[in-house]
């Protein structure tokens, strides 16, 4: 049964993030010393399958697994091919730095991920280990390759823009579309919360469009069903596309498909929430019923858009962890 929100969206994509621990500590995300645990242990295996089950029955087609790095969680792959035998999963996706690929690519093709999205800040060794705080490039571009060796074709690169930091690295990435399949997206840096300047690092996404247009004459793309905030467009002829994701210039609440699940078991209707539901005590109950009446109700109880826009309206809440979200 499809879910509507009160807003009259209809929400069938989840976002479950499978653990907060990551092996980058990027800095857009993370302070440095990374972020202190969840007060909450990670739930079981069995406990997230629960919830996907549930979703799925409450009208969820597509679910994202997200971290952290989500390769980093022990059992993943046995894990995620569960998953993506519960009926009525549509789709199976995922989220990674890229620095277990080499060895995970294959794993997670026949577990049944049917695509990966790969963050990717730089091309350039120096300016990579910078913003990741350590990060080695050449780990990652192998594991780029890896991916599509085991078959992920359309491979969507994330490179969160920051000014002054990889904002001239635009036309390089967009280069990388023209001869193979990859969608190179720009997204615009969000806060989180740790009292840093992220605005005069966030470069607003027509910016970088008007900067690619002058270059190529970029055409824009039809949306694909399923799909999420990316706008899409292609240098003529090119293999792959260029897309843009604007949540801080140009929300796009009003087309939000989504819910969020932390590995701690907290659903939330949108990324910015504060608290959100703890689905971990309808777990002592033996059928899911109690778990899908929960999702429905943070589906339909999402807000009708973020206040990232505004400004000022971040400052007053809590920090809150990107990497315990799962972005
Ligand atoms: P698909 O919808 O499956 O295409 O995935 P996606 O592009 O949303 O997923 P991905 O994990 O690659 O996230 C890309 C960027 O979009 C990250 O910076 C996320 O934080 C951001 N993002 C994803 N969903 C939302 C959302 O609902 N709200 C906001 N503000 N940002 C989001
Ligand atoms: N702003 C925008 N995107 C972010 N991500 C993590 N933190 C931020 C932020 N502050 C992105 C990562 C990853 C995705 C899950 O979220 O780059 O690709
Ligand atoms: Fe939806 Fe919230 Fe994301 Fe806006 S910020 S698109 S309402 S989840």
């Amino acid at each position: 049964m499809a879910l509507i929100d009160s807003c009259g969206r209809t929400i069938n994509y989840l976002r479950l993030s499978v653990t907060d621990r990551c092996n980058l500590r990027c800095s857009y995300c993370m302070p440095a010393g990374g972020c202190p645990p969840c007060h909450d242990a990670p739930l079981a295996d069995e406990d997230l399958y629960r919830i996907s089950r549930a979703a799925v029955a409450s009208g969820v087609e597509k679910i994202r697994i997200t971290g952290g790095e989500p390769l980093l969680r022990e059992g993943i792959i046995d894990f995620l091919a569960d998953l993506a035998r519960i009926p009525g999963l549509r789709r199976l996706v995922l989220t990674t730095n890229g620095l277990l690929l080499t060895e995970m690519a294959d794993k997670l093709r026949e577990a049944g991920v049917s695509s990966l999205n790969i963050s990717l800040d730089s091309l350039r060794p120096d300016t990579f280990a910078r913003i990741t705080r350590g990060g080695n490039l050449e780990r990652v571009m192998a594991g780029l390759d890896a991916a599509g060796r085991a078959g992920f074709s359309h491979i969507r690169i994330n490179v969160v823009v920051m000014r002054g930091v990889n904002d001239d690295e635009a036309a390089a990435f967009a280069a990388l579309t023209l001869d193979r399949p990859y969608r190179v997206r720009f997204i615009e840096r969000m806060p989180t919360g740790n009292g840093d300047d992220w605005r005069s690092t966030t470069v607003p996404g027509v910016e970088l469009l008007n900067r690619l247009n002058g270059r190529y004459r970029l055409q824009p793309v039809e949306r694909e069903p399923l799909s999420g905030p990316a706008v899409y467009y292609r240098i003529p002829g090119a293999a792959g596309q260029i897309g843009f994701i604007t949540p801080v210039s140009c929300h796009f609440c009003g087309d939000c498909n989504r819910i969020r699940v932390s590995c701690a078991g907290i659903a939330r209707g949108c990324l910015f929430d504060e608290g959100g539901t703890d689905l971990k005590p309808l777990l002592q109950h033996d059928d899911d019923a109690h778990l899908q009446e929960a999702l429905r109700r943070t589906a339909s109880d999402k807000p009708e858009r973020h206040r990232l826009g505004d400004r000022g309206a971040v400052a007053a809440r809590e920090p809150f962890k990107m990497s315990q979200i799962g972005g």
